[in-house]
């Protein structure tokens, strides 16, 4: 049986700049099945956002471009739909939960209202019963309580729940959720990751989370995606890459996390800065900071080479 959910195939994305249009997705792919929890990593700037948005079309046609790409959703070419059919899918079938959300709740409303909008605006089927089956889903106790509550009689951890419940509500079959955890309280993460963890366990609900954080990743996903400088530069399961990274990059990055997560009294840093889509050339990104770089890695971007199931654009896996 064809478990696929979502493929997105050679995703190209560009911004329009007084100066021109510059590309900062030059290079993206990924295959997601149904019930997966996958996890795109990368330092900031890197190109995880605008990838993620740019398989529902997120953007103002007069702001940026798709240059090239298929996107596959459920059999469905998302890139050729029209906006009313798009429309249908945002929210609906694919959930998006935006970095630096936490004002997602309105405080004037009723926990209930604001969740049985969600419904009626989605043109979903509204009944009191799926609100509270819904509260009850991301953990609130006393539901009936809960739904005729204001934003701030509760404490933050519910108001995450809440906030989760609006995206879940519609019963989508995909869940991106972008930096959940960068915004909020150290003592909030831990309710958000696991609430996702459990609501992908109970529902099978496809999750994508966008992280520049190894432990996050770690502490969720089946498989990881890391990029850098616009391009997937690998792609494996988190035990793979976290016992064996191919690609310089990665490695550096699980050096830099273990040092932060040791406490070491010097913290191992990557020396440098990651190149702006300005400065992208026709070379492998990375090139500069490598400390394994070969003179071959400035004459042109990587290839895509699979190894097994894995993925990694870096020539020293090319075959000599
Ligand atoms: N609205 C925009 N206009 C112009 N450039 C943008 C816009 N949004 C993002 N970019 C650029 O695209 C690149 C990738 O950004 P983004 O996907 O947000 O990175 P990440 O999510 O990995 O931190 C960055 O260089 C960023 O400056
Ligand atoms: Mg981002």
């Amino acid at each position: 049986m064809n478990n696929k959910l979502l493929e997105v195939t050679d995703l190209k994305v560009s911004f329009y700049h007084e100066t021109g249009k510059v590309q900062v997705v030059r290079g993206f792919d990924m295959s997601l099945d149904n019930g997966e929890i996958i996890g795109i990593l990368g330092e900031s700037g890197s190109g995880k956002t605008v990838s993620a948005t740019a398989i529902l079309k997120l953007e103002e046609d007069d702001v940026s471009c798709i240059d090239s790409g298929t996107v596959i959703f459920k059999g469905l070419s998302l890139l050729d739909l029209p906006e009313t059919e798009l429309r249908t899918i945002r929210g609906n079938r694919i959930s998006y939960i935006f970095q630096n959300a936490s004002s997602a709740l309105n405080p004037y409303k009723s926990i209930g209202k604001q969740l049985s909008e969600v419904l009626k605006n989605h043109k979903l089927r509204y009944s009191k019963e799926i609100v509270l089956s819904t509260l009850s889903e991301v953990g609130i106790e006393d539901v009936e309580m809960v739904y005729d509550m204001y934003p701030f009689q509760l404490s933050g951890g519910q108001n995450q729940r809440i906030m989760t419940a609006q995206c879940i509500i519609s019963k989508p079959d995909l869940l991106i959720a972008d930096e959940p955890t960068s915004s909020i309280d150290a003592s909030l993460r831990k309710i958000v990751l696991d609430l996702l963890k459990e609501i992908n366990r109970k529902t099978n609900m496809s999750v994508i989370i966008i992280t520049h954080d190894f432990d996050v990743a770690k502490y969720l996903c089946n498989r990881l995606i890391i990029m850098y400088g616009g391009l997937v530069v690998e792609e494996g399961t988190i035990d793979e890459i976290f016992k064996d990274p191919f690609h310089p990059y990665t490695k550096e990055l699980i050096v830099c996390a273990s040092s932060l997560t040791r406490g070491d009294d010097i913290v191992y840093t990557l020396e440098g800065f990651p190149p702006t889509p300005f400065e992208f050339g026709n070379e492998c990104p990375f090139a500069n900071r490598c400390k394994v770089r070969l003179p071959e890695c400035t004459s042109g971007i990587p290839r895509t080479l699979e190894i097994g199931k894995r993925k990694v654009r870096c020539i020293r896996f090319e075959e000599r």
